[in-house]
């Protein structure tokens, strides 16, 4: 069985999907960087031990790192799966979790790394906008892509209508992804890029009728 720390700083609906999804993944702890994150309380309810490591209390990243580093490594997760988890961790972090570390971005990367991906997608005009699962690499939004799901953007859209059309293909996808390292599907090709091994059905993923919304 695959074992997993989620971090998060907010809402938690990303974890919630994760969970929801009865992966077989064991969930050792959920992790907040913010006190108030709602997601917490909703762990704590379903008997998930939770912890806060506050960065508002530590007075250098490279400290806030450190103890986040230190929670981490004392739960002896597989993986760590970043939900809406809203802190850039540095450098020293992402190697010492180099490989078995996720993150999930509003936007079809590279297109969008970064905050506020809904409004520059509607400000480009492009067609398709949506969601990626990523290793987390030292560079932002920017390490290898396990999988993406695309959403039309539609005449009319608002920020908050895109918002919500990505979020239920989130939703979708991190839980595909969490599957596939269960099942120890995902390996590195040479040169860097993801590949998911296929078992007897076709479980890609991929711009297609089924996940256009
Ligand atoms: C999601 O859109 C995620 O992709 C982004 O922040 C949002 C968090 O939502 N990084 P939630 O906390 O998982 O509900």
């Amino acid at each position: 069985m695959k074992s997993a720390v989620i971090l998060i700083s907010g809402r938690g609906s990303n974890m919630r999907a994760i969970v929801e999804a009865k992966t077989g993944l064991e969930v050792r702890a959920v992790v907040s960087n913010r006190p108030e994150a709602a997601g917490l309380a909703w762990a704590a309810g379903r008997g998930i031990p939770t912890r806060v490591v506050d960065h508002r209390a530590h007075g250098t990243r490279e400290a806030f790192d450190g103890k986040l580093a230190l929670e981490i490594e004392a739960l002896r997760p597989d993986i760590i799966l970043m939900a809406g988890f809203m802190r850039v961790l540095g450098e020293g972090f992402v190697r010492r979790f180099e490989r078995r570390m996720l993150n999930i971005h509003p936007s079809l990367l590279p297109a969008f790394p970064g905050l506020h991906t809904h409004r520059r997608a509607l400000e480009a005009g492009v067609k398709l906008h949506g969601a990626t699962v990523h290793y987390v690499t030292a560079a932002l939004d920017n390490g290898p892509i396990v999988v993406q799901g695309a959403v039309p953007v539609l005449a009319g859209d608002t920020e908050e209508s895109l918002a919500a059309r990505v979020l239920a293909v989130e939703h979708r996808i991190y839980p595909q992804a969490v599957r596939w390292l269960v099942e120890d599907r995902i390996e590195f090709a040479p040169g860097g890029v993801v590949q998911v091994r296929r078992s007897g059905v076709s479980t890609d993923w991929m711009v297609s009728p089924r996940n256009i919304e």
